[in-house]
């Protein structure tokens, strides 16, 4: 490698590992909302899914609830506008929080692994996750937190 290739990576690789947090953060702010808690239960809006890109009327597929009276986030997945599921982040194997990854629920602990309606798809956990029923009025996502759907 000549002197000018060397710079070349190297001035890459820097900056890849410098712009690495701004994507990351960037990433998180797109799918985390703070959830407002109201009788029992979780409260949002459809447009929370609505992506904030311009003219688009695209929708993600899920969004991480968290909330400080909360131990653990919840995970919405959005189906269409009428259908949700709401999952509990806590596995069921140890007690690990998990992370959202697209479609499925990981547990950094121990590798198990759930898909988006909280069934087990990869061990050790072999108990489903808990959910919560979630009710649609207009605009208005409820999320029980009181019964187990
Ligand atoms: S705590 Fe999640 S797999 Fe062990």
């Amino acid at each position: 490698m000549n002197r000018r290739n060397f710079i070349r990576s190297s001035c890459t690789a820097c900056l890849s590992v410098s712009a690495l947090p701004i994507l990351i953060s960037g990433c998180a702010s797109l799918t985390n909302t703070t959830g407002k808690l109201v009788n029992d239960g979780l409260m949002l809006n459809l447009e929370d899914f609505k992506l904030n890109e311009k003219g688009s009327s695209a929708y993600r597929s899920f969004l991480i609830v968290r909330n400080e009276k909360l131990k653990y986030p919840v995970c919405i997945y959005r189906f269409s506008d009428t259908e949700f599921s709401a999952l509990w982040m806590n596995c069921t194997h140890q007690g690990a929080e998990l992370q959202a990854s697209g479609e499925y629920l990981q547990c950094p602990a121990h590798g198990s692994e759930f898909n988006n309606m909280g069934v087990v798809t990869s061990g050790p956990a072999d108990t489903n996750l808990r959910t919560f029923p979630v009710t649609v009025n207009g605009k208005d996502i409820f999320i029980d937190l009181r019964k187990q759907s």
